[in-house]
């Protein structure tokens, strides 16, 4: 076994550098992911057909398809269709994004019919109205419920972020690959990245669980 660490030691601040560049389209995917998600999560309990067909044929298409596929389309295809070239970066963030979107829902969706009924059927005996009973009742219950399974999901989306550099998007995964093609050795920079991966989704835990102690000291 010849480990030897000391030849990426020049290469450390640009594999550094790659955090940044993983993480910001990740925290907006996250972001698109939340609120859109949450969105068809409504669309899904509706009453009003055409809205959950919709929810549905989206969660279909998006879970039903890999990421990687779709980061592909936004990347190659949409340039093809439209006339304008997209950045990676954008692609990046609309295909995590759309993609988490569908994810979110069925998880938004289970926790708002685990939130007890009689919360439902008391707001309504109160006469609160239907945005109202939901925003401010039922939501932040089904929330509370459902944080380990969307820090599943935010975490997912993190470690998953490393397949952008398929589309040439410069992020921590590709600079590993980077300086492993520069030094002729890959085990130590892909190990590093490695490392740092796991941190993140350390850190990330690490929030999750504070989040969620914060959550029930309020009860
Ligand atoms: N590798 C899976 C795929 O290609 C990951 C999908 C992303 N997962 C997620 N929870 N957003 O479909």
């Amino acid at each position: 076994m010849n480990l030897d660490f000391s030849q990426i030691v020049p290469y450390i601040p640009y594999m550094l550098k790659g955090i940044w560049v993983t993480l910001k389209f990740v925290m907006m995917a996250i972001c698109i992911g939340f609120v859109l998600g949450t969105i068809l999560s409504l669309f899904k309990i509706t009453k009003i057909k055409i809205l959950k067909v919709i929810a549905d044929v989206y969660t279909s298409i998006f879970r039903g398809t890999p990421l990687i596929l779709q980061l592909m389309l936004f990347y190659f295809a949409v340039p093809q269709l439209s006339g304008y070239d997209i950045s990676p970066f954008l692609s990046a963030i609309m295909a995590f994004g759309l993609n988490s979107a569908a994810y979110v829902s069925e998880i938004i969706r289970a926790g708002i019919m685990a939130v007890d009924r009689g919360q439902t059927e008391a707001a309504q005996a109160l006469g609160v109205p239907y945005r109202q009973m939901m925003v401010n009742i039922i939501l932040p219950q089904a929330l509370k419920n459902i944080l380990p399974a969307l820090m599943n999901e935010f975490i997912t989306l993190t470690k998953e972020s490393a397949i952008v550099s398929v589309i040439g998007y410069v992020d921590l995964m590709r600079r590993a690959q980077i300086v492993g093609a520069d030094i002729y050795r890959n085990f130590e920079p892909l190990l590093f990245a490695g490392l740092i991966y796991w941190i993140m989704v350390f850190i990330l835990t690490k929030i999750g669980k504070m989040v969620e102690r914060r959550l029930h000291y309020s009860d």
